[in-house]
């Protein structure tokens, strides 16, 4: 089944897929998302929730298992998919040092295995992955032909996957983001605010620097990017895109963003000691740079991400106005 051929039969010329699907009374396109609780499928099912020309399935443990490649071709079978977002992934960074198997069935072996699924019933595929593939030694932001090198085994195991997906089928789009976060899930805005419900002062990294990137913007993006590739089969829509939110920042920049947001909507804020990675040190190695251009998914795919203090307010908001306990979120 080809969504595209779906979409393109019943009309010729450019296609408002919203306008055929929604407003038409046809049945609205499935989308499947890998992942049952994650941050990015979490938003894609809530982005689902308001409109009507995707129905937004998440795809996850325990009938999709990515650790186990035998459970990938009958799941999504069972789907009959238009269209899969490959958004899960195991993201545990420092874990993964430690656990390089499961790392790599998931963020390696698993998405060529989607690709070869996806490649046979002939759908697109828009893969998620990471600016941690790159080593973060440049000086300015990361173009999508600037040259890998994973500092790390989740780098490692997400540019594997990124080459395992592309070598399978042509019709994907790997989105690369960063720094992702949102009412969902674990992430480091949310761990924020749990942290200055109970102290008035922390330290927080301020010698990395990337794009911190809501999750809801990523969705939306997504979404873009999909009707695109369901439109066209042009060869220019598919390749590699970098995905950011707009506008860079230390972790410690990123926090005094929702430290300002949090105080204003009434929730915990704190002061914040800007310290280096040599005072924080980690498991796994992270790159100190690692700020990407989405120059050309906004001339390619029209997507244009908003600043990152605007989506952070919003989501800062979301978790102190409706969750005062970010725990409950
Ligand atoms: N988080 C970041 O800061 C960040 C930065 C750059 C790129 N990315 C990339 O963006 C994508 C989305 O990240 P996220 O923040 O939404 O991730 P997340 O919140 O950590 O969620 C990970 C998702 O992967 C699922 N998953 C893990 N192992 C699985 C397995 N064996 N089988 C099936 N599902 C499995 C989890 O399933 P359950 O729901 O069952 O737990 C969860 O839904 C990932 O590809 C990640 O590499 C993330």
């Amino acid at each position: 089944m080809s969504g595209f051929e779906d979409i393109a039969s019943s009309r010729s010329g450019p296609i408002d897929a919203s306008r055929q699907h929604g407003q038409l009374g046809r049945k609205p396109l499935r989308m499947i998302v890998t992942g049952r609780a994650g941050q990015v499928v979490s938003a894609l099912v809530e982005w689902g929730r308001r409109q009507d020309l995707f129905d937004v399935v998440p795809l996850g443990r325990p009938e999709l298992d990515l650790a186990d490649p035998g459970s990938i071709e009958v799941a999504i079978r069972s789907c009959q998919p238009h269209i899969i977002v490959s958004a899960a992934a195991y993201t545990a960074v420092d874990s993964a040092e430690t656990d390089e198997a499961n790392a790599r069935a998931v963020n390696q072996i698993a998405p060529g295995e989607i690709g070869r699924v996806a490649s046979i019933l002939d759908i697109p595929v828009i893969h998620l992955s990471t600016d941690y593939v790159f080593d973060g030694t440049k000086g300015s932001p990361y173009g999508e032909t600037d040259p890998t090198n994973p500092l790390g085994v989740y780098g490692r195991s997400k540019l594997e996957g990124e080459q395992a997906l592309a070598g399978a089928t042509d019709n994907h789009v790997i989105l690369r983001t960063a720094w992702v976060y949102s009412p969902f899930g674990r992430n480091f805005l949310k761990t924020m605010l749990k942290v200055a419900e109970a102290r008035e002062r922390l330290s927080v990294v301020d010698d990395q620097v990337g794009n911190p990137t809501s999750a809801f913007d990523i969705a939306e993006g997504v979404v873009a990017v999909a009707k695109n590739l369901l439109h066209s089969r042009a060869s220019e829509l598919r390749g590699t895109f970098h995905l950011a939110g707009q506008g860079a920042a230390s972790w410690a920049d990123f926090a005094a963003g929702i430290f300002e947001a949090s105080h204003r909507f009434g929730g915990p804020s704190a002061q914040i000691d800007r310290i280096s990675t040599v005072d924080y040190p980690t498991v796994a190695k992270r790159p100190a740079n690692s700020r990407l251009d989405t120059a050309k998914l906004a001339s390619i795919h029209g997507v244009q991400i908003p600043d990152w203090q605007s989506s952070a307010q919003q989501v800062v908001s979301r978790c102190v106005t409706h969750h005062p306990n970010p725990d409950m979120v």
